[in-house]
């Protein structure tokens, strides 16, 4: 028999306490052993009086859990980075193996965190931290360990595809798709971890960690989110053949990593670009394999169930086989592998979208286009939209392949010019066919 110990009745605890005690005859055969949901810890009283569980079940304290020597493994989902460390570092030391859903904390504890659990020799298992539902940990770690991965680009957040599919399926401004994704139970009350790429870093930061062998390190990890985005350039994108996504994009080049989230443009044909509503996808590379796509719900309480489950019952396997730390929680050995270095964003090479608004004058397009020039800056693609209004009419350009730190100089200069209204907008673009089209 295995215990479990859940801390957290939250939307995905509710789920896991359903699974465990819905299905506990299906996951005891699975298992060869019964899987028992010994106890849940709720600090709610509304949410303790609500669960459908047996009065010796629920306790309110997390001590309650910690304290119980009968329990093997210890189920962290009260989210947040404070108490969900001291929780989670006390489990270890006291030799229990943990699962967590909890990406914010394994991107900025997660090293304490695995440190502690080498230390102790318990496991700690994350399969619901990215992608939700989606086994992308499971991959990560074991499907592709004969792989060096080549690149990454996830939709790892489905709060902000849901907003963007509504902006540019029903030309809603942010705002309104906001205001739609909350009422829909996407969107929190407050939004920002999601919306402002935050949530996408973390996870992306866990991911690099598995595809290089490298310690987590949330802190030079690129982010910007999709609350400025303006519909005006999900239209223009759209009339260059391509779909704005947030994406996370990470890249090996052999000696340093690239790991960046943006509202990027993907060519409408990418299989990223029909992932709409709130699924979750991630299409990677690796250097046997070739590329995988990975698609599916990243959140709500019965997807994130199904992986907090299945580390559960992985877990559960090991205790029953006697063995333990089988599968390094990063999927290497971290102590034969040295530190990858992230790449600087001044120091990445992509190509450009960019949005001015500008005089319709004579002579304005040179001013522009020889201040790109002069930073090495070559225009693929340009279009002007109609006729002055207020003073300004957009014009859009693609570029070539340019450095980051050329384009940021550049548009500081372009943003003095008198013909100019400031602030220019910028967005990176991920297409393979732009890259052929320059050589
Ligand atoms: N808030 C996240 C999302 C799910 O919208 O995808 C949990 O990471």
């Amino acid at each position: 028999m295995i215990n479990v110990g859940l801390i957290g009745l939250g939307t995905v605890g509710q789920g896991v306490a359903r699974l465990l005690t819905e299905r506990r005859e299906f996951l005891a055969r699975r298992l060869g052993t019964d899987l028992v949901l010994k106890k849940v810890a709720e600090i709610n009283p509304e949410r303790r009086a609500q669960a459908n569980l047996k009065p010796e079940q629920i306790a309110s304290r997390d001590r309650d859990i910690l304290d119980d020597p009968e329990i093997d493994i210890i189920v962290e989902l009260i989210g947040g980075t404070d108490v969900a460390r001291e929780l989670v570092l006390e489990a270890i030391a006291r030799g229990r193996h943990v699962v967590t859903a909890n990406k914010a904390l394994l991107a900025h504890h997660g090293n304490d965190i695995l440190a502690a659990a080498a230390r102790h020799e318990v496991d700690v298992a994350f399969e619901a931290a990215v992608c939700g539902g989606v086994p992308l940990i499971l991959a990560l770690r074991q499907g592709l360990a004969a792989n060096h991965i080549q690149e990454i680009f996830g939709i790892l957040n489905g709060t902000c595809n849901y907003i963007l599919t509504q902006m540019s399926q029903q030309g809603m401004s942010y705002s309104q798709a906001l205001a739609e994704a909350q009422q829909q139970g996407y969107a929190e009350a407050d939004p920002t971890l999601d919306v402002e790429g935050i949530d996408t870093a973390h996870k992306l930061a866990i991911l690099v960690s598995l595809a290089y062998c490298t310690p987590l390190n949330l802190e030079p990890i690129a982010v910007s989110g999709i609350s400025k985005l303006d519909p005006l350039d999900l239209q223009f994108a759209g009339e260059f053949g391509y779909a704005v996504k947030l994406l996370a994009i990470t890249r090996n080049d052999g000696s340093t990593i690239e790991a960046r989230v943006h509202p990027t443009l993907i060519p409408r044909d990418h299989m990223l670009a029909n992932v709409s509503g709130a699924f979750n996808a991630v299409y990677l590379t690796g250097d046997a394999v070739g590329p995988i796509l990975l698609y599916g719900q990243g959140a709500g309480m019965m997807p994130t169930a199904s992986a907090v489950v299945s580390d559960i019952l992985d877990l559960g396997r090991n205790l029953t086989r006697g063995v333990k730390c089988r599968v390094p929680p990063l999927g290497c050995n971290a102590a034969l592998e040295s530190p990858r270095q992230i790449k600087p964003l001044d120091e990445v090479v992509t190509n450009y979208y960019i949005r001015f608004a500008a005089w319709d004058r004579p002579g304005v397009l040179s001013q522009i286009s020889g201040i790109l020039g002069k930073h090495q800056i070559s225009i693929a693609a340009v279009i002007q939209k109609g006729r002055e209004v207020k003073g300004a009419v957009p014009i859009v350009m693609i570029t070539h392949e340019a450095l980051e730190a050329n384009m940021r100089q550049a548009l500081l200069e372009i943003d003095q010019l008198p013909i100019v209204s400031p602030p220019t907008v910028f967005y990176r673009i991920e297409d393979p066919h732009l890259h052929a089209a320059q050589i």
